[in-house]
C-alpha cells in the first residue's frame, strides 16, 4: 500500500485519504489491464490516423529505439493507465500556480518560441502544448503514452490547431519525430520532485531531438529538505488514542505510529514548521543532467535548530525554474556552477539564490500551496532538540529495483547522542 495524504490544509482541491496524484502505487487507477498501446479497437486511434500530421492522432508503434532506451514494463503501462483518468488533469490544470506559471514562462519566452519546432513530453490534456501554438510555434509535437492523448487530440481539435499540434499517442522513447526541436517543454515533477522518475524521458527527449542551443522548460529544478515540528500532526493521529470517549485506548499507539508515519506523507505544512533554513538535496541542470546520475541521489544534512521544540521529521519540497537559453549554457553538459557548490555543511540557504531572476514554481512550505503540497518523512517519535542544537545525517533517494517509478528512501540521523535510520518506500 502506499501513503495515504492525510493532512491537507492549504490547497484549493481537499485530498481524500488515499488520493493523491498518480504514480506507480496507485491501484485504485489500475483498473482492466490495458496499457497505452493495448487499447480496444474501437478507441484505437489508429483508425484516425492520416498520417500527413493534419489533425489525425499518430499512433506509435515503432520498436526503433527500444534497445537504446528503457523498454515499457508493465508498471510503466500501469503508470500511463494512472493517467488516461480524467480527475489527475483536472487537479494539475486546477493548481493554477502550476498551470499559470506554465503559461507565463512559455509567454515570457514567446520571442524563442515563435516559428519553432517544440516537443511537449507527456503532454496529457494538451494544455501547454496549446499554450506553446498561443505563443506561435510552427509547431508542437504533443507526445503522452497515456489514452489521454487521444483526448489531447480532440481537443486540439476542436481549437483549430490541428495544423500545428500534432498529437502522438506513444511513449517519447519510442515515438519517431524526424526533425530536430528548439524547445522542450515538461511538466515531468512527481511528489519529492523525483517519484515518477519522469525526468529520464525529458532526458531521453533532450538526447533524441533537441537542437545545439535548444530551451528546455522548465530548466532547472531543486530538491530542498528541512527539520519540521509539528505537534498538531502528532497530536490528531497518536495523542488521540490515549483518551478515546473516556477510555485509555494507549494499546493502539503502536499501530498508530506505524500506520500514521511508516511511509512519507503528503501534506501541506507551513512556514512555522520549519526548524530552521533548508538544506538543498539535489540541484538538477536540466540541460547536463544524466539518467544513471537520478538512479540514486545522495547527501549529507546538517542543520543547527533555530529554536527548542519538538522534532518530528523532515520535510521536503522542490522548485523548478524556467531559465532562457541564453542564461543556459544550453547542450554543453557541462555543470550548472550551482550544482557542484550547493552547501552541505550546515550553510544552509532558505531558497537557492536566483540571481538572473528566472520564473520560479514553488512548492515550498511559505508559497501559496500547490497540489504536490510537501512530503514528509516522521519519526514513530518526536525528539526533544535545544535551540542551537545540531542535527545531521544522511539522505538517499534511489529509484527502486522493483519499479524503477517506486522511490526508496533512506534516512540516517544524528543529533544528541541518538542516532537511527529510517527507511521507507514511496510507492
Ligand atoms: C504530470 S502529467 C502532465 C500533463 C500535462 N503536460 C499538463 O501539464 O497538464 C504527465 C504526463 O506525461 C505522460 N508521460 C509520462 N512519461 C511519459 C513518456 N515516457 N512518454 C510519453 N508520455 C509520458 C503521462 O502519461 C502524463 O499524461
Amino acid at each position: 500500500m502506499y501513503s495515504s495524504p492525510t493532512h491537507s490544509n492549504g490547497y484549493q482541491h481537499q485530498h481524500q485519504p488515499g488520493e493523491r496524484r498518480p504514480g506507480p502505487g496507485m491501484t485504485h487507477r489500475e483498473r482492466g489491464k490495458r496499457g497505452a498501446r493495448g487499447r480496444s479497437k474501437s478507441r484505437d486511434s489508429r483508425d484516425s490516423h492520416d498520417g500527413g500530421g493534419g489533425g489525425g492522432l499518430r499512433v506509435s508503434d515503432q520498436k526503433t529505439h527500444q534497445e537504446q532506451w528503457p523498454p515499457c514494463t508493465d508498471f510503466d503501462m500501469a503508470y500511463f493507465n494512472s493517467y488516461a483518468h480524467v480527475g489527475i488533469h483536472e487537479e494539475m490544470i486546477k493548481d493554477r500556480v502550476r498551470t499559470e506559471t506554465y503559461r507565463q514562462a512559455i509567454m515570457q519566452h514567446q520571442s524563442f518560441i515563435a516559428g519553432k519546432v517544440v516537443v511537449d513530453v507527456g503532454c496529457g490534456t494538451g494544455i501547454l502544448s496549446i499554450f506553446c501554438a498561443q505563443a506561435g510555434a510552427k509547431r508542437v509535437y504533443a507526445v503522452d503514452a497515456s489514452e489521454i492523448a487521444l483526448q489531447a487530440n480532440e481537443v486540439v481539435k476542436a481549437n483549430n490547431l490541428s495544423d500545428t499540434v500534432i498529437v502522438l499517442h506513444g511513449r517519447v522513447e519510442d515515438v519517431i519525430i524526424d526533425e530536430e526541436v528548439d524547445v522542450i517543454i515538461s511538466e515531468w515533477m512527481g511528489y519529492m520532485l523525483l517519484y515518477e522518475s519522469m525526468l529520464g524521458s525529458v532526458i531521453v527527449a533532450r538526447d533524441r531531438w533537441l537542437r545545439p542551443g535548444g530551451l528546455i522548460l522548465p530548466s532547472h529544478a531543486t530538491l530542498y529538505m528541512a527539520p519540521v515540528t509539528h505537534p498538531e500532526r502528532y497530536s490528531e493521529s497518536i495523542d488521540f488514542w490515549r483518551n478515546v470517549y473516556g477510555i485509555d485506548m494507549s494499546a493502539m499507539l503502536p499501530l498508530a505510529k506505524q500506520c500514521a508515519f511508516e511511509e512519507p506523507c503528503v501534506e501541506t505544512i507551513v512556514g512555522e514548521n520549519i526548524l530552521t533554513w533548508p538544506h538543498v538535496v539535489k540541484h538538477i541542470d536540466c540541460y547536463a543532467v544524466t539518467i544513471g546520475e537520478l538512479e540514486s541521489v545522495s547527501t549529507r544534512y546538517n542543520f543547527k535548530s533555530m529554536m527548542r521544540a519538538p522534532l518530528h521529521g523532515f520535510a521536503f519540497w522542490f522548485d523548478v525554474e524556467f531559465n532562457g537559453s541564453v542564461i543556459s549554457p544550453i547542450n554543453s553538459h557541462a555543470p550548472s556552477p550551482l550544482t557542484e557548490t550547493q552547501p552541505v555543511d550546515g550553510s544552509q540557504r532558505k531558497k537557492r539564490s536566483n540571481p538572473n531572476e528566472a520564473l520560479v514554481l514553488s512548492t515550498a512550505p511559505e508559497d501559496p500551496p500547490t497540489h504536490w503540497q510537501q512530503t514528509l518523512i516522521y519519526f514513530y517519535d518526536p525528539i526533544e532538540v535545544e535551540q542551537d542544537q545540531l542535527i545531521e545525517g544522511s539522505v538517499t533517494l534511489s529509484q527502486s529495483k522493483e519499479n524503477a517509478r517506486f522511490m526508496n528512501i533512506r534516512l540516517e540521523y544524528a543529533s544528541g547522542g541518538r542516532s537511527f535510520v529510517k527507511e521507507s518506500v514511496m510507492r
